[in-house]
Parts: C-alpha cells; structure tokens; sequence
C-alpha cells in the first residue's frame, strides 16, 4: 500500500508526520510524493489559527470526486483538527474513513490493517501517554534531524488551543532522548532541534511555576546532549520567557553545541495586552530577560512570535509591540493576526480589532522587519563567519547554502569534495533581503 501524508501547522506536526511515516515504512507501507500515486492519503492537521483548519476542511472536501472514482481509496484526518472535532469531523466530511487525534497517533498501522480488513470508519480522540514512547521514529535522515522532548501544553495562554488540542505537558525520559539523539549522530546527524510547546519546561513535571534561577532539567539535558562528539549543532523552539533562567543561560554560555540563536515568543508588548493573554511576564521582563541573555551570549540573535489584533488591543498597545520589537532588533519573526479559537478563555472576549486594523499592524510590522534584517545583513559584508553546510541552493542548483549558528543563511560556491553538515569559514561578499552571499575560505 502507498501512502501519502500532507502535514499543516508547526515543526512539531512536522516531527509527528515524520514518525509516522518512519512507522508507517516499518510496517511495510511504501512512503510516495504525490497523491495520484496513493491508496492511503492522510491529512496531519493544524488548529491553530482557523484559517489552518479551513485550508485541511478544504482539501479534504475536495477529494470527494476522487472517493468516488476510487472507493477504495483510504482518507484520514490526523492530528490537532482531528483531536478538536473528532466525529464531527466524520459527520462534516461524509468521505472521510478515520480520524485520529493527538494522543492516538500511535495507532494509526493498527487502524489501517483493521480498515484494510473490515470498512468501518472510526474517530479515535483519547488521550494516551503511550503516545509519547511511540513517537521516537525516524526516517533515514542526512545532516538534521528533529528530536520531541515534550507533548502538550500546561501554560493556557487565553488565545491558545494547544492545551485543548495536544493535551496536558508531558516530558520524555532524559536517556531515551540522549540514546535517540546517539542513534541519530551514528547515523550521520550533525545538528539537532528540540521541539516542545515550552522545551524550558521540560522535566519539571508540569509544574506550572517557572523553576528557581538554578533548577532546570532541559539545561541539564542540553549538557548531556553537547557530550556526543560529532553533535555539531543543537537548537531548540520554543522556551517560554518566564522558565529561561540562570541555570540555562549558563548552560547555553558553556555549551560547544547550543547555537546562539533564541526563539523567545513575545506575543505583545503591551503589559495589558500580555496579563489578557495569561501571559506571565511583563515588557520589562521581557526586555530584562534578553540582556541577561545577551550578557551571557555576546553574538546572540532572537527571533519571535507576535499577535496582532488580540481583543482590546488599542493603537497605544499596537505601538509598544512594535516598539518592542525594534528595540529587541528580532533577526527572524512570525507576526499572526489573532484567530479567535472555539473553547479558549480568549474565545469569549469580544474581537474588536477589524480585520483591515490587524492586516494593517501586520504589514507595519513585516515592513519594521524587513528594513532591519537587511541593515543587519549589510554588517556582515567583509566578514568572516562559520557554517553549517546544507547542500545544494534550493534557488541556484550552482550554489551551497550553509546556516550561521545565529540562523543566517549563507550562499557560496561548492567546492569538490564538499560535504553537507560540515561547519566551513565562509567570507561574506554581498548581503541580499534575507541572505547573505560569500566565498569559502581555506
Ligand atoms: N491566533 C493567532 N495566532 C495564534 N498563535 C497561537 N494561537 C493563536 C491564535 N488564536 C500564534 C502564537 C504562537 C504561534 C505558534 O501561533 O504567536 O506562538
Ligand atoms: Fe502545531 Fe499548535 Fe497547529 Fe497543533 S495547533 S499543529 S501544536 S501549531
């Protein structure tokens, strides 16, 4: 049987579709590209915004004509949409044959040898903690490789479906992460990302409260992870602003491996706008917090998430956002236009902000964004800096790329013999909008 699996929304559905398919090649299925090619199609959803739902509803929608040339055919609706309406999803798109939501994700082989036997459909939404251990698969993998070192989240911000839809946080067990990780190098694996809903979080068994200055099992983990000899490179999304504290900072600062380059979610940078959200910092935390950070880690560079329009959000807090922002100097942003979520405690505030007000404060933002990634890329020019090696340009088949540990893509021409995921001194010639362009050297 051929499957194919389009995946929506962030680097963890990402990591999840991956297992899956690590899984699903175990099994003795066969992994295709395109859907014409397939006898299982699988759709690994995204609640997020509802602009993500719409988009998965969509395509599945579509394949109805298809369904009905080829009834054979199997389609499935994995993942957070599928966890948050469940049968409904099934009641909605009568062609649909399964679902399976966040926590039943390891059922998926299962679920398909029983539909291959017997035609019945099914939404499968319980959550399992048997999920976590399942989840640990990957495909053969060149250079990177993407590691889950929680599930869920405990933090409720007030716009947020992530609780709702991925469950309550859970941490995996240190070794199996440091013994996955081993696997993964002696495969070939140079970098690695950790990815959780609040990786700054991990192992402190939901505790809610951000641990003491010198507590924190993820820093503990880091240490062990920059112990494997050929780890190249270790990143990791998304710390919560509130759990980044002393103990990690020095980690980081002492790590061979932890590049610095730090996503901090801001989300606003109005203090009223942050205490609506349930956010549990302030501007002034914030802004505290990234230049104990940047003491620590001279070269640092942030990259963040920002949402526009959040009920109540006034002209005033729009600008201390963007105030905020200028002020950090973020080298990368995600800006969102608030998407009211059905169940979150946000969901009942009234959505003041029109539509044209939030497109408007996104794109004064995007244009803040721009104008200072390229100033910031134009200081480089003439520099030396090193990289991680990638491979061929994915816009000039001519060209390398590599990466800076600060996340800045350099272009360069190979040399014979270049291999991906080396690190190789690279002297910067020219700088574009959002690259930079150099030579290899010696
Ligand atoms: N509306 C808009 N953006 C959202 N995000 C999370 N929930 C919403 C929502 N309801 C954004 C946050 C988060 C990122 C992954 O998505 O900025 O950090
Ligand atoms: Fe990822 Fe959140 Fe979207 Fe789920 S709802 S795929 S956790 S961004």
């Amino acid at each position: 049987m051929r499957v194919f699996i389009k995946t929506y929304g962030c680097q963890m559905n990402e990591r999840d579709s991956e297992a899956l398919a690590a899984q699903l090649t175990a099994a003795g299925y066969r992994m295709v590209e395109s859907e014409d090619q397939a006898d299982v199609l699988l759709f690994n959803t995204c609640s997020v915004r509802e602009a993500a739902e719409r988009k998965a509803k969509g395509k599945i929608g579509y394949l109805k004509k298809l369904k009905s040339r080829n009834p054979a055919l199997i389609i499935g609706a994995l993942g957070c949409m599928a966890q948050r309406l469940g049968h409904e999803l099934l009641e909605e798109l009568p062609h649909l044959d399964f679902v399976l939501g966040t926590g039943q994700l390891h059922m998926l082989v299962p679920t398909l040898t029983e539909l291959a036997a017997a035609r019945r459909r099914l939404a499968l939404t319980e959550p399992s903690a048997e999920v976590l251990d399942a989840m640990g698969a990957h495909l053969p993998a060149a250079w990177s490789a993407q590691i889950a070192i929680t599930r869920g989240c405990n933090r409720f911000c007030s716009y947020c479906i992530v609780p709702y839809v991925r469950g309550r946080e859970i941490s995996r067990d240190p070794a199996d992460i440091v013994a996955e990780a081993r696997r993964l190098v002696a495969g070939g694996v140079r970098e690695l990302l950790l990815l959780g809903q609040n990786v700054a979080a991990y192992g402190l068994g939901g505790n809610n409260n951000p641990p003491p200055p010198d507590c924190s099992p993820f820093a503990d983990l880091l240490e062990e992870l920059d112990r494997i000899p050929e780890l190249l490179r270790v990143r990791f999304t998304s710390p919560y602003v509130s759990y980044f504290n002393d103990r990690l900072i020095a980690a980081i600062a002492g790590s061979r491996t932890v590049c610095h380059n730090i996503h901090l979610p801001l989300q606003s940078g109005s203090d009223a706008v942050l205490r609506a959200m349930n956010r549990q910092y302030t501007r002034a935390g914030y802004l505290e917090k990234v230049a104990a950070i940047r003491a620590a880690l001279p070269d640092v560079t942030f990259s963040t998430d920002v949402i526009v329009g959040f009920p109540g959000e006034s002209e005033a807090d729009f600008q201390l956002t963007r105030d905020t922002m200028n002020e950090v100097g973020f080298e990368q942003a995600y800006i969102f236009k608030y998407s009211p979520r059905p169940g979150t405690r946000a969901a009942a505030l009234t959505d003041t902000v029109p539509e044209e007000v939030k497109e408007e404060r996104n794109r004064i933002l995007l244009d803040d964004l721009g104008a200072r990634v390229a100033a910031g890329l134009r200081s480089y020019v003439g520099c030396e800096v090193e990289v991680l090696t990638e491979g061929v340009s994915a816009r000039n088949p001519g060209r390398w790329t590599g990466r800076t540990g600060t996340n800045i893509v350099v272009h360069f021409e190979p040399r014979p013999g270049l291999e991906a995921g080396t690190l190789r001194r690279v002297r910067v010639t020219r700088s574009g909008g959002v690259t930079l362009f150099g030579e290899l050297v010696e």
